[in-house]
């Protein structure tokens, strides 16, 4: 039994494992990459001409940026998931919007978005998000981007949103980023494409690349050395509007990954998943935790790999999750920790510090609401130990107001003995609004 509560202030989510048939099987098909959404959305607008995009995301996240760049010029057709068009209006030409910007809940439309409004000279912009955006962390992006000549105010000397922006002629730079963040290299990308000279940015680990693919796609003229986690970005180029076709996003597959793994008698089919090897963390950690998923139908769609992964039951067990693996697979921990749990041995998660600033503290939150399903886990500074194999039984938790927090929640009941209550379920539309007629779906 799978119902939704939507009569109340927040929507509850309640599963009984109890009353579920066993095993996941048939086929599903999964919404287009968040990533991918907000900068074909986020390209098409600034970029010349006209920009088509099928399989966009319509969760909340790419509605939010949408909005922003429609308040500031760009043309963008009703948003659905067959086509939507973008009429851009050219690199520097964005129009000084009328009123504050508002991000939402997506870190990324904020952090990417200051990187272009920064060097628009001659224009003033304010941005905003929710409460969970105005507490992340602005530094890592405002401190480069004064670097190069940008003038930002905000709460905490530009640490928290809301910001102000006065855009101004920018100058390129070399940046050795902290931190291993395709948010923050973007944010820097993007500014240096008005810029005169090659601005240059390293990561201490490779994180996603999907702004390299695209904006190397739209005309910039891009570089990148993967020996040395550099790009580099030379100012000046055109952008030219594209045909974009956005690949299912991994990050919502690896719900059903973990799902049919974990629930017994399961054989899912999952067509039409981006594997970008930025993003596959989560199927090497699923393989060496003895998970049986195969690729099939392996091929490219505009300039991203695609695969349908077809997923069975499997005994897992506990593994070690740290390193360089980590940003290739930073939002699927939630979901990584419910594997974890109904696993066989330790599984410790480390050097995922990062955790911490996403839209909810992910550390607290997996071990506080795994901790009330039954399971034996310890959080650590930079990521939590899961001593796997104990029963898990169902009962009251919370999403924290994260969608990736309330989907791995919803996972988890579909395991847990009785009972489970999801509250803040409705969270789980920033990223995959189609995710409980999805579950619901596949046990009728
Ligand atoms: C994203 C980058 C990641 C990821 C986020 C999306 C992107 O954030 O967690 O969901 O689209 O660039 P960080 O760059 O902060 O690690």
């Amino acid at each position: 039994m799978i119902d939704l509560d939507r009569n109340q202030a927040h929507q509850i989510l309640h599963i009984d494992a109890n009353q579920l048939p066993q095993g996941l099987r048939g086929k599903i098909t999964i919404p287009g990459d968040k990533s991918i959404s907000h900068r074909s959305l986020m390209l098409g607008s600034v970029a010349e001409g006209e920009t088509t995009i099928r399989g966009l995301l319509l969760g909340e996240d790419p509605r939010s940026t949408a909005a922003c760049f429609a308040a500031m010029g760009a043309e963008i057709s009703e948003l659905n998931s067959e086509l939507v068009t973008v009429k851009g209006i050219g690199l520097g030409n964005l129009k000084e919007p009328l009123d504050v910007l508002n991000a939402g809940n997506s870190g990324t439309t904020l952090r990417l978005m200051l990187g272009i409004l920064a060097s628009h000279p001659d224009r003033f912009f304010t941005v905003t998000g929710d409460a969970s955006l105005r507490s992340r962390p602005m530094s890592r992006v405002v401190n480069p981007l004064r670097q190069m000549g940008a003038h930002i105010w905000g709460r905490e000397n530009g640490a928290r949103a809301p910001l102000a922006v006065s855009g101004q002629n920018l100058k390129a730079i070399h940046y050795q980023s902290p931190v291993a963040s395709a948010q923050v290299k973007s944010c820097l990308m993007l500014a240096g494409l008005m810029t005169d000279g090659e601005t240059t940015i390293t990561e201490p680990e490779r994180s996603r690349d999907h702004s390299e693919r695209m904006l190397a796609a739209f005309g910039a003229n891009v570089r990148v050395d993967i020996a040395t986690n550099t790009v580099i970005v030379k100012g000046g180029a055109k952008l030219i509007g594209q045909e974009v076709t956005v690949p299912g996003d991994i990050s919502s597959a690896a719900f059903w990954l973990v799902a049919a793994s974990i629930v017994p008698d399961s054989d899912l089919l999952i067509e039409n998943v981006g594997i970008n090897p930025t993003r596959t963390g989560i199927l090497e950690v699923l393989a060496e935790m003895g998970a049986d998923i195969t690729y099939e139908n392996q091929r490219e769609v505009t300039g991203e790999p695609v695969a349908d992964l077809r997923v069975r039951s499997a005994h897992l067990k506990g593994c070690r999750i740290g390193g360089a693996v980590i940003p290739r697979l930073i939002d699927e921990i939630p979901i990584l920790a419910i594997a974890a749990a109904c696993a066989e041995g330790t599984t410790i998660i480390e050097d995922a510090a990062e955790l911490r600033v996403k839209e909810s503290d992910r550390i607290v939150a997996m071990v506080q609401e795994l901790t009330k399903l039954g399971a034996n886990v310890t959080e650590h500074p930079d990521g939590m130990e899961i001593v796997g194999g104990k029963i898990l039984t169902g009962t009251e938790v919370d999403s924290y107001d994260d969608h990736r927090v309330a989907m791995s929640l919803a996972i988890a009941a579909l395991v847990a003995k009785g009972k489970t209550i999801i509250n803040r379920a409705e969270s789980a539309a920033i990223s995959y609004p189609s995710f409980i007629p999805t579950l619901q779906g596949l046990y009728n």
